[in-house]
Parts: structure tokens; C-alpha cells; sequence
């Protein structure tokens, strides 16, 4: 490991934090099976690529060697447990497969909330986004639950049989995020975009997050931060409206097209 000469600590990793695109599905696939892990489930590999180049695999790279350190995908799930592949409008979104491989950044604040306003603003699922976690697994559901705010909740039979996991039903808790979590995931994104150096307060190492390639964070910075603190976030924050995220995607702010300007006089 790198050390600083000055403080003797480990030297800032700097990180390109941006969406999949086609001709990534190898390095997403390497990811994978590089680094396993008894809380992170094997993704079918088809199924992988087809995430990969649709974009819904949020990638942190780092920028020495470009390499993936952390990933976690958005997964579409139907409410026709027949079908394989995802439809285009989906009832559920799961955040899965979520493997950060460094510790001590709390950098899935940051994921989570951002692989959720880029799927809200794209494709929102009609009923909410959910995540299934070992109950083992304490520091995932302990991170979603206090620090992204999403709830622990019990899935229905069609969730049950979308997702195929209902011979795990003891060994899984499960956590939805639906409107009533967007606007702190707001703020969490908002904080972030601001301030995109994180210090992990044990080592004093800091990762600098570049997000040029998160383009769509700044052309719906506005739309951000009206769910974060404007008129939105008060509608979805009220416990009377409807928890149904497809229903609180149309309430959110439209991108308005540029209106063109003055012309130019000779
Ligand atoms: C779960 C995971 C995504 C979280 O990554 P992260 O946000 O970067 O988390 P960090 O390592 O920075 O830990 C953040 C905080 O979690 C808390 N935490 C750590 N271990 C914990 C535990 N065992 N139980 C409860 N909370 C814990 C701490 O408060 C920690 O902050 P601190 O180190 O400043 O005290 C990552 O640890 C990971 O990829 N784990 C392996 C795979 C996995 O579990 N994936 C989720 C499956 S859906």
C-alpha cells in the first residue's frame, strides 16, 4: 500500500463513480467472480450482461487502474414469476448483488441513493424498491435501515414467487424503500455531489468520488432538490399520499426543454 510521506496514512484512492454501458459486461462479470462473497448471491451470467449494458449496474472505479471496486445492480422484477427477463415496466426494483469492497466509507449511502434516483427517473418500478438481505448479514440491514432509512417489511406471495426465494424465507430480512425514503436519499445524494471527498474516520484514508460521468446527477440537480426540501419531498413525506413509487415518480419535477435564446444581433 501506498504511503503519504507526510502522515504516514494510506494515500486517497480517487474513484469514477458511473453507470454501466455496453462492452463492460467482462469487467462486471470479472468483478463478480473476483471478488465473492457469502452475502452476495452468484448472478446468472446471461442475466448480468443484459444489466450491464442497460445501464443498471452502478460501477465504482478506480481511476489508477480502472478497475471495478464496487458494484450493485437494479434489478427488474415482474409480477409474472413465469417470465425470465425483466419487463419494461416492472413492480418491483431490487437493489442487489451490492458488494463494496472497501470498508469504512460508508460508500453505499452514496450507491444506494443514487442507483435509486436514476432508476426513479428512468424506469420507476409501480410499487416500490426492495432489497433482500441474510439476516445474518446485520451491518447491510442495520446501513438500509438507519442510515438510507428504508423499511423492514414482509413481501407478499407475488413478490415471494418473482423472486424466486421463497425456500430462503428463514435465512432472509427483507427492506423497501418507498416514497416516504426518497427525499433523505435525496439529501444523501445532494451532500454527496457537494462534497464528493469521504474520509474514513478510522484510517484517515479519503476517497474522492469523480462523478463527470454521473451527467444526469447535475441536469436533475433541481429536480433533486426539490424532493430533497422543496414542494415535492412535503407530498412525499405525507403519511396520507400513496406509497406507490410509480404514482410519486409523476409527481416529480419534469425536466423543462432550454427555451431558445435571444438571437443574436449582427
Ligand atoms: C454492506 C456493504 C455494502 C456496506 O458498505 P459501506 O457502505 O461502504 O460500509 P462501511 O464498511 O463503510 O461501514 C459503514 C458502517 O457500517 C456499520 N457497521 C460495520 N459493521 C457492522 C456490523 N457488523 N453490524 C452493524 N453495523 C456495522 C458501522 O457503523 C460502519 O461505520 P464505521 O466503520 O464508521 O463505524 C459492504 O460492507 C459490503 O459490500 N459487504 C459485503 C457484501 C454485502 O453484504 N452486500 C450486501 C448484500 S445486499
Amino acid at each position: 500500500m501506498t504511503l503519504t510521506n507526510e502522515f504516514n496514512q494510506p494515500a486517497d484512492l480517487h474513484l469514477l463513480v458511473r453507470m454501466s454501458k455496453p462492452g463492460d459486461e467482462q469487467m462486471v462479470r470479472d468483478f463478480y467472480s473476483t471478488f465473492k462473497h457469502e452475502f452476495v448471491d452468484d448472478r446468472d451470467h446471461t442475466m448480468l450482461d443484459k444489466y450491464t449494458a442497460d445501464g443498471r449496474v452502478i460501477l465504482f472505479l478506480n481511476k489508477d487502474n480502472g478497475q471495478p471496486v464496487a458494484s450493485s445492480i437494479a434489478l427488474s422484477h415482474n409480477i409474472d414469476p413465469a417470465k425470465k427477463a425483466p419487463t419494461k415496466k416492472a413492480a418491483w426494483t431490487e437493489v442487489g448483488a451490492t458488494h463494496i469492497t472497501l470498508g469504512g466509507f460508508n460508500l453505499s449511502s452514496f450507491m444506494v441513493s443514487a442507483q435509486i434516483m436514476n432508476e426513479m427517473f428512468k424506469r420507476p418500478p409501480v410499487q416500490f424498491f426492495f432489497a433482500d438481505i441474510y439476516k445474518t448479514n446485520s451491518k447491510a440491514s442495520t446501513l438500509l435501515s438507519k442510515v438510507i432509512g428504508w423499511d423492514f417489511f414482509v413481501p407478499n406471495d407475488d413478490l415471494w414467487d418473482s423472486t424466486g426465494f421463497r425456500h430462503e424465507e428463514h435465512l432472509l430480512d427483507w427492506l423497501r424503500c418507498t416514497t416516504k425514503t426518497l427525499p433523505h436519499q435525496a439529501k444523501l445524494l445532494l451532500e454527496t455531489m457537494d462534497n464528493p471527498k469521504i474520509v474514513n474516520h478510522k484510517t484517515g484514508q479519503a476517497v474522492h468520488l469523480d462523478l463527470s460521468e454521473m451527467g444526469w446527477l447535475k441536469t436533475r440537480r433541481k429536480a433533486l432538490e426539490n424532493i430533497a426540501t422543496g414542494p415535492v419531498s412535503a407530498i412525499l413525506l405525507d403519511p396520507a399520499a400513496n406509497q406507490n413509487i410509480e404514482w410519486a415518480a409523476g409527481t416529480m419535477p419534469k425536466r423543462t426543454a432550454k427555451k431558445a435564446g435571444p438571437t443574436p444581433q449582427p
